[in-house]
């Protein structure tokens, strides 16, 4: 079969940019080059390949997990079920924590570091920095090693624990989170892909989903330096309940940012 006959069988079941995309992966090739290509002679093993992805996608996997990788900030980042698809928004977190980081030698943690988006693109945009990134899960830390590494990332270092039990006792310029925020009910958990997406990336389970904001936001204080910024990613609704905890817990020069959608994202404050 030739790759255009695939694209059109692949196309009466996914979006015919997504057959694209799911080709090239299989093919090792860009999708430029699929689209200019469609005589191409498919071996038995390419068919089959793209065959199964298509299939796969079908079912609702994600692309960037047959794919194996995202983009975020200019960068390609190893995914896979071990970690959350790092989403476009969350590029206002990193924009608001370069805007707030020391301009030399800081010391930033990252709290749920999943693939390492947040924490590997703020350690590469600032190469003097210090970061410490910190995961409940092993596997989604195996998976930042392996983005550190394939992005040449020196200037980091992960730890496996509970928010702040790694670094008890430390101090940090600035801490950066995007935690599970989705309330442990909410119906958009049986959707696209989060269906496909480590439970415990995106929900803590609790009703309205803030118990993760309300136990980095409470340990913020104890392991901030004076002068030094917390910045949380938060759900769509939950702006007004984060400005609270962080007013609560003596933060000031409080921030509230909108994503590029106006839909408020970010969440922050300055420890006095
Ligand atoms: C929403 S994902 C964010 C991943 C990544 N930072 C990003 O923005 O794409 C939340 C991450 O928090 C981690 N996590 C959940 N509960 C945790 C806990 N109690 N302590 C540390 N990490 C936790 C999850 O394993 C997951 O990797």
């Amino acid at each position: 079969m030739d790759l255009h006959k695939a694209l059109i069988k692949a196309a009466l079941k996914i979006p015919r940019r997504e057959a694209e995309l799911l080709a090239a992966h299989a093919l090792g090739k860009g999708r430029a080059w699929v689209i200019a290509h469609g005589e191409y002679s498919l071996s038995a093993t390419e068919a089959e390949a793209i065959a199964l992805t298509v299939e796969a996608r079908a079912l609702g996997s994600p692309i960037a997990y047959l794919v194996g990788e995202r983009e975020f900030y200019g960068r390609p980042f190893k995914v896979d079920q071990r970690v959350l698809i790092p989403r476009p928004e969350t590029e206002l977190l990193v924009e608001a924590a370069l805007a707030r980081m020391p301009v030399v030698e800081a010391s930033v943690l990252d709290l749920g570091t999943g693939s390492g988006a947040i924490a590997l693109t703020l350690a590469l945009e600032r190469p003097a920095i210090h970061v410490t990134a910190v995961d409940a899960s092993a596997a989604a830390l195996d998976c930042a090693s392996d983005n550190a590494a394939a992005l040449g990332a020196e200037n980091i270092a992960f730890m496996h624990g509970q928010w702040y039990a790694p670094v008890a006792g430390w101090t940090f310029d600035l801490i950066v989170s995007n935690p599970p925020y989705v309330a442990g009910e909410d119906a958009h958990l049986k959707q696209g892909d989060l269906r496909f997406e480590p439970r415990q990336a995106l929900t803590d389970g609790s009703g309205d989903g803030l118990d993760s904001i309300r136990a980095i936001v409470a340990g913020a204080p104890a392991h901030l330096a004076q002068g030094g910024w917390l910045l949380l990613e938060h759900g769509y609704d939950q702006a007004p309940a984060c400005a609270a905890l962080l007013a609560e817990a003596g933060f000031t020069e409080c921030v509230a940012l909108n994503d590029l959608a106006g839909i408020p994202r970010v969440a922050g404050g300055r420890k006095l």
